[in-house]
């Protein structure tokens, strides 16, 4: 037999685990194509999240709740040709995993054989510990994600910071630990205080991922198109911005149609003899 992970740095659920157990930070960025999946994959990234907000930085959508699971397998399949050795964790979308533990197995197993997702993300507390236990039994590792959760948007009322009052606090802690037994082996906690975000993570034995929940979680993630400036419908306070490509290609595509309409381009050095 030979040895799946040929790539000596080949970032698995155990180098996540154990990057908690050595308070070293876990880096992700979400990630949806070929070209993006190489380019940062390159920088040794932990992980890579094909998450649902492909719906709206790709799609072109409100919000994630009409993205499919076919949308999911495509998007991932793209990013694992890309892949240089970060853990592929793929978000299963609205309704794939809420109606039966069937299907929510069924739909995990399909993100992992077509997709090629190493392990599926879903949204939710106690509520959908059934469904986490049996996706984790059929061999999937599965990774949590309470606090703001967008496929709930219309049941919390919008985009808003969660836990803030004395129940939800006790809430999302208690969904926390309920989630931990049931199998996942990380949780994204979205834009909740800091604090609260420092409790959960030194109640749990599994790493915490920070999305606008503080400084105190084991790791950070970002939606790539927000930090490098691609996505301006909306800005989250959270999001820093390394850098804005959004400015860089406006300037090249007028810069080009420019040169075309001048006469600049093609040049002597762009065509064949
Ligand atoms: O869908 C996504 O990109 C996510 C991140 C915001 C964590 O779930």
């Amino acid at each position: 037999m030979g040895f799946i992970n040929k790539k000596v740095n080949k970032k698995t659920v155990l180098t996540i685990l154990e990057k908690k157990r050595l308070n070293d930070k876990i880096t992700m960025l979400t990630c949806y194509d070929y070209v993006t999946a190489k380019l940062v994959s390159s920088q040794d990234i932990d992980v890579m999240l094909i998450g649902d907000s492909l719906g709206n930085v790709k799609l072109g959508y409100e919000n994630t709740l009409p993205v499919t699971v076919e949308d999911m397998i495509y998007h991932t399949k793209s990013v694992k040709r890309g892949n240089n050795g970060a853990l592929l964790i793929t978000d299963m979308p609205f309704m794939s995993y809420e109606i039966s533990v069937e299907d929510a197995v069924k739909n995990a197993a399909r993100i992992v054989k077509e997709g090629g997702a190493e392990a599926v993300k879903v949204e939710g507390g106690v509520e959908i510990v059934d469904k986490i236990m049996a996706i984790s039994n059929a061999k999937v590792p599965v990774v949590g994600h309470l606090g703001l959760t967008p496929q709930a948007v219309n049941k919390i009322g919008g985009f808003k910071v969660q836990g803030k009052t004395e129940d939800k606090y006790n809430r999302l802690i208690n969904d926390a630990k309920a989630i931990e037994g049931a199998g996942v082996f990380a949780v994204v906690l979205e834009s909740i205080p800091e604090q609260l975000a420092k409790e959960v993570t030194h109640c749990l034995k599994i790493p915490t991922i920070g999305i606008g929940a503080g400084r105190y979680c084991d790791g950070q993630v970002l939606v790539i198109d927000d930090m490098l400036g691609m996505f301006d419908n909306f800005t989250p306070k959270f999001v820093k911005r390394y850098a804005n490509l959004g400015e860089i290609i406006k300037t090249a595509v007028k810069n080009y149609i420019d040169d075309v309409r001048e006469g600049k381009f093609p040049q002597e050095g762009n065509v064949y003899r």
